[in-house]
């Protein structure tokens, strides 16, 4: 089996004002009639090979989780809920301490966050199968999408030579975080580089063993908040002060940009992270005057009178667009957030 562990403790500040700290992206429903964190359950889900999901995300939560779970039918799955966020490695040590427990050393865990968008679920899962096995030969395992422009905002990583033995797997050279736009454009240049998709595979024991050598105070303190937990039916909350005490830091600078022994595999998926309002246009279909609507209509009556390349979101009033170009307008929690298309990285200022 493989246990599926989603992380869904980020606030998608970057597709403000729609998503807050209240309700972040992975709750919104964007491009589908499912929301982001269902879409992910639904890729791991009525599969012979997988456990019961684990979702570990922030207390405030909680509630809004079991009610996507709730929507969905889906009744068997754990919870764990941060007291506070300290980003994704002390997560992803959280979840394999919790993975240990229940499943033993050699449970493969299948990292994946809960807020992106993935057109060929068969690739997906095909490729999850892949790693599966290799998990026990390899440290650590990451899908690999080939990068089509240089963007700062993913892990970056150097592909190495392939394995004799599975032709697909290829043995990582070097992970690369975020990098800056003149080396994201070098890597993209050289093509020996593929974006980190952001989903992990490894034995509980073997992800566990590599925070002890790379993050020894990390490990220590999630040790602690783990084992100091409460528990109440499905859903386990690390203690506090273990916690606050606790490193912040992303598992791609913790462990993947520091550790030997990594493989990737490249798939071709219909990844996006859909991480900002351009993203989010990339992946809809637009009208004949490249004009979007996003999201499921809250309201009618949205309209484009000689406008071009306009993107537009509305919850309580409809939006008319005369006469304009490459904007995108965005209405909801009481703001509107009006940019040029093309910049969508900047709404993140907005929600500082
Ligand atoms: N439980 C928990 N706790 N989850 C968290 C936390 C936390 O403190 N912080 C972030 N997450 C979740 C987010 O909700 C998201 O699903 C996932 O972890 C990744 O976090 P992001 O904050 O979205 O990371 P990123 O997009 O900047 O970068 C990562 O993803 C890129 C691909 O989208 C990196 O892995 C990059 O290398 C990668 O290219
Ligand atoms: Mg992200």
């Amino acid at each position: 089996t493989i246990l599926p562990v989603i992380l869904s403790g980020g606030s998608g500040s970057r597709l403000w004002p729609l998503s807050t700290q209240d309700k972040p992206k992975q709750f919104h429903r964007l491009d589908s009639e499912h929301s982001l964190l269902q879409q992910t359950l639904n890729r791991c889900r009525n599969e012979s090979n997988f456990a019961a999901p684990l979702i570990i995300g922030n207390v405030q939560h909680v509630d809004l989780i079991r009610g996507e779970c709730a929507a969905m039918n889906l009744q068997e799955y754990d919870i764990i809920a941060e007291p506070i966020a300290r980003n994704t490695a002390p997560a992803i040590g959280l979840a394999a301490q919790y993975a240990q427990d229940k499943y033993g050393d050699n449970i493969v865990m299948l990292v994946m966050p809960s807020d992106h968008a993935i057109k060929d679920v068969n690739a997906f899962q095909n490729a999850v199968r892949l790693s599966a096995g290799l998990c026990l030969k390899k440290a650590l395992i990451t899908i690999g999408i080939t990068p089509d422009r240089p963007e700062t905002g993913y892990g970056y990583i150097k592909i190495g030579d392939n394995r004799d033995d599975v032709r697909q797997v290829h043995h990582v050279d070097q992970f690369v975080e975020k990098p800056d736009a003149e080396t994201a454009q070098k890597m993209v240049d050289s093509q020996k580089y593929l974006w980190n998709a952001g989903i992990f595979m490894f034995t509980a024991k073997n992800i566990l063993a590599c925070l002890q050598s790379y993050q020894a105070e990390l490990t220590h303190y999630i040790s602690i908040a783990w084992q100091a937990k409460a528990a109440d039916k499905n859903c386990f909350t690390p203690e506090l002060q273990a916690m606050h005490d606790c490193p912040s830091i992303s598992i791609d600078h913790a462990v993947m940009e520091l550790a030997y022994n990594i493989g990737v595999i490249p798939v071709q998926m219909g990844w996006s992270d859909i991480g900002n309002w351009d993203a989010i246009a990339d992946i809809s279909s637009p009208d004949d005057d490249k004009n979007i609507i996003i999201g499921p209509q809250q309201v009618s009556g949205n309209k484009f009178i000689d406008s071009h390349n306009v993107l537009i979101h509305a919850d309580k009033c409809s939006i008319t667009a005369i006469g304009i170009e490459n904007l995108t307008i965005i209405e909801s929690n009481g703001h509107i957030l009006i940019m040029p298309r093309g910049q969508a990285q900047l709404a993140r200022k907005a929600s500082e």
